[in-house]
């Protein structure tokens, strides 16, 4: 029998194949970020495929992402923005950010992506004092261990209706160990718990399985 990795990652190439089309840009923001020697930590194409639908359905204009790496993700999000559409997306790694706006040039959407370099819990209120936002939907996709902090950022600098999506909040279920010494994990039960508390959010997470192994996400909807 397949080992559950070998069949979770023919299943996403069954459906890929047929449902989304091999894109120049995208195969070569991955090759570009493989040779930059950056971590495989982008989404996986049917993942950028969910962002790309969700940014459709909720209309978005303005996208913030945090966590920019090669600009896979952040060419999926831009993509599916309408014409006057904008993305920034922040990025500790001025090396990733360099690599990202050529592939993001390449990919002909420089006009409608801003990659700004730091780090984010610090760019976040600058965004604030230069009169961003609100945006319309927010990528949380950086450094675990601050989620909290993003969490609040994000609150600060949406409106109702906006929606949040947090990526990697499941990892091989980690989450459920209340002993857990990983600040990654740590983050995610803070940043779970945090959200149950809050009044303004209406939240849920999905489990996933695919071909970046088993994690999951949390989708979270501004409601006041
Ligand atoms: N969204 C990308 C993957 C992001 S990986 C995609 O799916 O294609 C996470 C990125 O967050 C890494 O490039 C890392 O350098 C960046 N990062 C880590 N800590 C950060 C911080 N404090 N501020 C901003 N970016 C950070
Ligand atoms: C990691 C981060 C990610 O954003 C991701 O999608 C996968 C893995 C990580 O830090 O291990
Ligand atoms: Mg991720």
């Amino acid at each position: 029998m397949k080992e559950a990795q070998d069949v979770w990652t023919a299943v996403d190439e069954y459906f890929n194949k047929l449902l989304i089309p091999t894109n120049a840009s995208l195969s070569a923001t991955l090759a570009d970020s493989a040779t930059a020697e950056m971590p495989a930590h982008n989404v996986a194409p049917n993942q950028g495929k969910l962002l790309q639908l969700l940014i459709q359905i909720q209309q978005a204009q303005n996208v913030l992402e945090i966590g920019t790496l090669g600009g896979y993700s952040t060419i999926w999000l831009a993509e599916a923005l309408p014409k006057n559409g904008r993305i920034i997306s922040l990025e500790v790694d001025s090396a990733r950010a360099e690599v990202a706006r050529l592939n993001v040039e390449r990919a002909g959407l420089s006009d409608k992506v801003e990659i700004r370099v730091g780090k984010a819990a610090n760019i976040l209120p600058q965004l604030q004092a230069e009169g961003y936002g609100p945006f319309d939907f927010i990528f949380i996709d950086a450094d675990k261990p601050n989620n909290p902090v993003y969490l609040d950022w994000s609150l600060r600098l949406s409106r109702k209706g906006t929606l949040i999506f947090a990526d990697n909040v499941v990892r091989d279920g980690a989450v459920i160990d209340p002993e857990s010494r990983d600040a990654n994990v740590r983050e995610v039960q803070q940043f779970a718990e945090l959200i149950s508390k809050e009044p303004r959010l209406s939240a849920t997470t999905v489990q996933t399985v695919g071909e970046k192994g088993y994690d999951g996400f949390l989708l979270a909807r501004v409601i006041s």
